[in-house]
């Protein structure tokens, strides 16, 4: 199997690997997300990825590193490792396992054999996976319609919507969407997971903190208990567990994730004030609908997607090898890192005539989803078991924004429909000016 030579395995380790760890893995760290952006990093990433598939050809491209790690650089072998995990392709990577382990120590993704397979059944039945419409719509939509409405009400006093104001209605849906609406104002919970999920930044190079940990845990079980009705709490008490489920440690996975699910929402507004032919259908989309009663938005779900697939909110998807694996270069051994880089199989400008565009086409059933991986909830067991519950969210969020209410963003945040769509845009420093429509 090839392997890469120092010099090659240092550029793909300053140009690939190691902005991806500096952004944050586990939580975005904002500055330096707004250097990333300006040096445009992914498009970086990207171009070199192309460049050793050209020098090394698309097999899986062993780095010269004391940590054994292979890159993979066929969209044919992507889908092989994710349609193959957990097993031969574990994903609780050597590096998950402790970045995790600060926060969510007994959650499915940093499970393997049994206590995986069970934990990964209560989650796939609290989050209701296979629905695309989650069984608790009814009272979910209307939890993310009263934040929006909240929200909408305060940026139109100024006529402007800002981030912070954002993602605090958003914080606020998700714990009364988690816990229910008695934890609505429940700051501590969200602030001591990002404390806790700062710390997972650093994997084994930090301390595990007890005493953050100890205090989170507590806030969990205080609000589960509760089992407040209409709420994923709610569902819990009524779902089986068993001795190794461990029920509470499922949670931190949902809070975390619904972080990046309001960045994907921010940056699909984003896409959607710079180009005004799909802010137009997307407006339509919810002109007669009552977004309070289940419903399934089709393309402002796509615009999610879209968000998701130009900006990967889960840029690394890792695994490591349990067994010697068999490729058409030869043998991969077992206990290798394994790296899937999602803005290269999302962006490849060589492979792919749509790289640069916003097309919410892609999901909206006029392609081949299999044709090549779209994978911004991954894939194969392991895929997002929140996905369908994160769509119905999001796109109720960005279809209630949308639906009475305009959008414009300053030029140096516009993006420009007959430009190609940057390689990293920074949802930190956005502000769009705004007012109801006439
Ligand atoms: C935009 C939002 C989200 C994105 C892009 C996303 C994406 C992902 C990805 C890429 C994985 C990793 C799978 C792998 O390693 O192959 C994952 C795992 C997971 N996600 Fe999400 N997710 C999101 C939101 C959520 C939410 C809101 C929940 C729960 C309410 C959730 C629950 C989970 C769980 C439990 C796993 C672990 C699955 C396993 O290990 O089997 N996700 N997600």
């Amino acid at each position: 199997m090839p392997r890469a030579s120092v010099a090659d395995t240092l550029r793909a380790v300053n140009l690939v690997l190691l902005p991806l760890v500096a952004r944050g893995l586990i939580v975005r760290r904002p500055p330096l997300v707004a250097g990333a952006e300006k040096l445009q990093l992914d498009r970086t990433a990207v171009r070199e990825l192309q460049r050793l598939r050209r020098i090394y050809g698309p097999g899986p491209l062993r780095l010269a590193l004391p940590r054994a790690v292979a890159l993979i650089l066929d969209p044919e072998d992507a889908k092989r490792v994710l349609a193959e995990s957990p097993e031969p392709f574990r994903a609780d990577s050597l590096e998950k396992r402790h970045a995790l382990g600060h926060f969510q120590p007994y959650g499915v993704l940093a499970s393997s054999g049994v206590p995986r397979d069970d934990r990964r059944a209560y989650n796939e039945q609290v989050l209701d996976t296979p629905a695309p419409v989650h069984c608790l719509a009814d009272e979910l939509l209307g939890k993310v319609v009263d934040e929006a409405d909240t929200l909408l009400a305060v940026s139109e006093a100024t006529g402007r919507l800002t981030w912070d104001d954002f993602m605090r209605h958003w914080f606020r849906m998700v714990r009364r969407v988690v816990f229910g609406d008695h934890a609505a104002d429940d700051e501590e919970v969200t602030d001591l997971s990002g404390a806790l999920r700062a710390d997972g930044n650093w994997s084994y190079l930090k301390p595990k903190s007890r005493r953050k940990f100890e205090r989170f845990e507590a806030r969990l079980l205080h609000h589960l208990a509760k089992a407040e009705p209409g709420s994923l709490a709610g569902l819990m008490a009524q779902t089986p567990a068993s001795p190794i489920t461990v029920p509470h440690m499922q949670v931190p996975q949902w809070l975390f994730a619904f972080d990046p699910a309001g960045i994907a929402t921010w940056r699909a507004l984003v896409l959607l004030e710079g180009h005004p032919r799909q802010m137009e259908r997307a407006v339509s989309e919810v002109a007669d609908v009552d977004l309070r009663r289940p419903h399934e938005l089709e393309f402002a779900r796509a615009c999610v997607l879209e968000s998701l697939r130009l900006w990967p909110t889960t840029p690394g998807i890792l695994r490591d090898t349990t067994e010697d694996t068999e490729w058409s270069t030869g043998t991969l051994p077992a206990g290798h890192g394994v790296v899937l880089f999602a803005p290269y199989l999302h962006r490849d400008d060589e492979r792919l005539a749509f790289a640069d565009r916003f097309e919410p086409s892609l999901w909206t059933g006029d392609h081949d989803p299999d044709a090549f991986p779209l994978v911004p909830f991954s894939a194969g067991p392991v895929v997002c078991p929140g996905r369908n519950l994160v769509l119905l969210l999001t796109s109720a969020m960005l279809g209630r924004l949308v639906q009475h209410h305009e959008y414009r963003l300053p030029a140096r945040r516009h993006l420009d429909a007959t430009e190609p769509m940057p390689a990293i845009y920074d949802p930190f420093r956005v502000t769009f000016a705004m007012r109801r429509r006439a």
